[in-house]
């Protein structure tokens, strides 16, 4: 199986139990996690917000409080099912089920975009064009928002494919996936960046493990 439909296929398999295991635990005090809603909050404010790979939503609905819209994206209808249930109560979300390699059925008129645990996923050779995409469909000056993993903390079984993707294997319904688990150092976050952003700014946040990197479109 290709490295991408895998990562897509794993999370379908986990996409019953992901919010219970991934995200309840997000909305305790944690210093971290208060400052990337804030971030959040202050960063969207008004805005019309394309996000990629919502998943369940936990991203979403932290939008959804200060943005005028989110039009939340992700490939697999499981996930999508569990985020809409979940954000019932938001009038000004839409879900729409799309591959973010292929951004074709969505309207290029966005303020802002957010990825959220996504990075990681994305092989070395296609970080570019999967920009380039994004990019495609905001509004020049729209403010854009990653959040990823510091580091896998289980890293026991990466391999380095010949492209420089890290592999992580994890298990899910008795089957075994081939994940990817890229981690990128700032510097390389900033390099990958620099040709279409501006005003980049990457952030650790070393207690719950994430880093934030926010630009704006030139
Ligand atoms: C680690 S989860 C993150 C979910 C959510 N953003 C969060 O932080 O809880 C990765 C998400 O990527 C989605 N995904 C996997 N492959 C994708 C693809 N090619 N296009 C869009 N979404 C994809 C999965 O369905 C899953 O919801």
């Amino acid at each position: 199986m290709h490295l991408i439909e895998e990562v897509a296929e794993y999370y379908d398999s986990l996409a019953h139990g992901y919010h219970q295991r991934f995200c309840t635990d997000c909305d305790n005090d944690v210093k971290d996690f208060s400052e990337i809603r804030s971030l959040i909050s202050n960063l969207f404010a008004g805005c019309n917000v394309l996000e990629i790979a919502c998943g369940t939503g936990y991203w979403t609905k932290i939008v959804a409080n200060t943005a005028e819209s989110v039009l939340a994206t992700d490939v697999n209808g499981s996930m999508l099912t569990i985020a809409r249930k979940l954000l019932s109560d938001y009038s000004n979300i839409e879900f729409e089920e799309v591959d973010a390699y292929f951004l074709e059925s969505i309207p290029n008129h966005f303020s802002g975009a957010i990825s959220g645990l996504w990075w990681c996923h994305i092989p070395k050779a296609k970080i570019h064009s999967f920009l380039n995409i994004l990019h495609s469909k905001l509004r020049p000056g729209s403010r854009v928002l990653h959040i990823c993993q510091l580091e896998d903390l289980d890293s026991k079984n990466h391999t380095l494919d010949s492209d420089g993707n890290t592999i992580a294997l994890r298990k899910s319904d008795s089957q075994l996936y081939h994940i990817l688990k890229n981690i990128p150092s700032e510097q390389e976050l900033k390099e990958i960046l620099a040709p279409a952003a501006r005003d980049i700014q990457y952030l650790r946040y070393p207690v719950s493990g994430l880093w934030s990197v926010t630009y704006s479109i030139q």
